[in-house]
């Protein structure tokens, strides 16, 4: 227990897509990376961000699942039908371009969850779900690829931990939960 203590993992709640939209995803990462450059995200990483943690102590990790064993919220599907491009972060993306309610119901949840379990998250005034493809990409002035809109079903949302390695992050599930009504 004490060797814990002080240890951290980098920390994230996010929704993973099914095989078919991954494949879907992938693709247009490869499509945008031909028109803009950058890295692709790894096929296995493609992921939506609910609330990003960053570093937690290890001997919270618990207390943290309990937030996600607290969450009520119904499954839904998103309709993922735009690309785009931020240039403060070089960041090229896919997106719905109407976040479905259940989808910002849940993520308020986490973070009135967090709140009242003392973790510290990044909690910008605008959340703006994503699903990031490329990093370090440079979309300015390109033709955009046709990018085929994708229904995803979102009926589980899970906690990941972020693990840096040789080959860049992996991204493990440590805990996993169903949206049902
Ligand atoms: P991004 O893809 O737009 O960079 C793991 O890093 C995930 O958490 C990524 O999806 C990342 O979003 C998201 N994230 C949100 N806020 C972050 C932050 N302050 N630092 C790093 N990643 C963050």
């Amino acid at each position: 227990m004490s060797e814990e203590k002080g240890r951290t993992e980098r920390l994230f709640f996010a929704l993973w897509p099914d095989a078919e939209v991954c494949d879907a995803l992938d693709q247009a990462g490869g499509k945008l990376r031909a028109v803009c450059g950058g890295r692709q995200m790894r096929r296995n990483n493609i992921h939506l961000t609910l609330v990003f943690l960053g570093n937690v102590e290890i001997s919270r990790i618990d207390a943290l699942r309990a937030v996600g064993d607290g969450v009520v919220a119904l499954p839904f599907v998103m309709t993922l039908n735009q690309l785009g491009w931020w240039r403060h972060n070089r960041v090229a993306w896919a997106a719905p371009d109407a976040p479905p309610e259940q989808l910002l119901a849940l993520v308020n949840q986490l973070q009135d969850g967090l709140r009242a379990a003392g973790f510290a998250f990044d909690d910008r005034p605008s959340y703006t779900p994503h699903v990031t493809l490329l990093r370090n990409a440079h979309c300015e002035g390109v033709e955009w690829p046709v990018f085929e809109s994708r229904e995803w079903a979102a009926n589980e949302f899970v906690l990941v931990r972020s693990v840096t390695r040789e080959e860049g992050a992996t991204y493990e599930a440590i805990g996993r939960w169903a949206l049902h009504s």
